[in-house]
């Protein structure tokens, strides 16, 4: 499966990764992919990563993940175009009290959009081990078999991912879980994240 990842700071650099050493082919749509960040980040990855313009990124990706700063969420999909049949993994994240999950099924045409990773500190992704168990990943959309593809995505990289709804709910689910961030990061730093304990766990 090709991944395309748009923005490769914390977030995409960390997941991008991950994935590339999972085996999954990689390429990170920069907007200078011959800079010596986007050269180290490529050393890291190994051999299945690769780098190029956003818009080489989209056209080979089937899965595109935006991880770009929320200033640059609309410029970056009006520049990718249409997204049809392509998966998009929305891990951005607002500042200023509105909806980064109905930004992003606003601006993104014909994707088949996921809400996943934006209940993550980057560090949990590098490393999502806590003690003796994993952190979970919620993931919302409207569409089943994307949503089945991004959760073994998560489950490669060693997270417990579970479904939290469709498009109707992404808004309250984010606001949810943005206040439990606004109560636990002054006590836990980025040290922490958050696992749904069930008594009959699928997969
Ligand atoms: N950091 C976290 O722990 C965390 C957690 C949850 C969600 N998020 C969300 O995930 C998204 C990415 O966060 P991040 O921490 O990965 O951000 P970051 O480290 O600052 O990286 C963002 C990337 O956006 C790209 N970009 C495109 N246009 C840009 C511009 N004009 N100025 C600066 N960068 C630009 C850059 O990639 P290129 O240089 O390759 O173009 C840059 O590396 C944000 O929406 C954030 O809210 C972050």
């Amino acid at each position: 499966m090709k991944i395309a990842v748009i923005g490769s700071g914390h977030m995409g650099g960390t997941l991008g990764k991950r994935w590339a050493g999972e085996g999954y082919q990689v390429m990170f749509g920069s907007r200078d992919p011959h800079s010596d960040k986007i050269r180290n980040l490529l050393q890291a990855a190994g051999p299945k990563a690769q780098a190029g313009t956003l818009q080489e990124a989209v056209a080979f990706g089937e899965i595109v993940l935006l991880a770009v700063i929320p200033t640059e969420v609309e410029r970056v999909l009006r520049e990718a175009g249409d997204l049809e049949n392509k998966i998009l993994i929305n891990c951005t994240n607002r500042f200023d009290g509105k909806s980064a999950d109905l930004e992003v099924l606003r601006l993104a045409r014909n994707a088949r959009v996921v809400r996943a990773f934006h209940t993550f500190p980057w560090e949990a992704l590098e490393n999502p081990r806590f003690g003796p168990t994993n952190a979970t990943a919620f993931l919302s959309g409207d569409h089943a078999e994307a949503k089945a593809t991004v959760a073994r995505l998560c489950r490669d990289i060693g997270l417990d991912p579970i479904d939290v709804g469709g498009s109707d709910n992404m808004e309250k689910i984010e606001a949810a879980i943005g206040a439990l961030w606004q109560v636990l990061a002054p006590q836990f730093g980025r040290e922490f994240s958050m696992r749904i304990l069930r008594r009959v766990e699928e997969g």
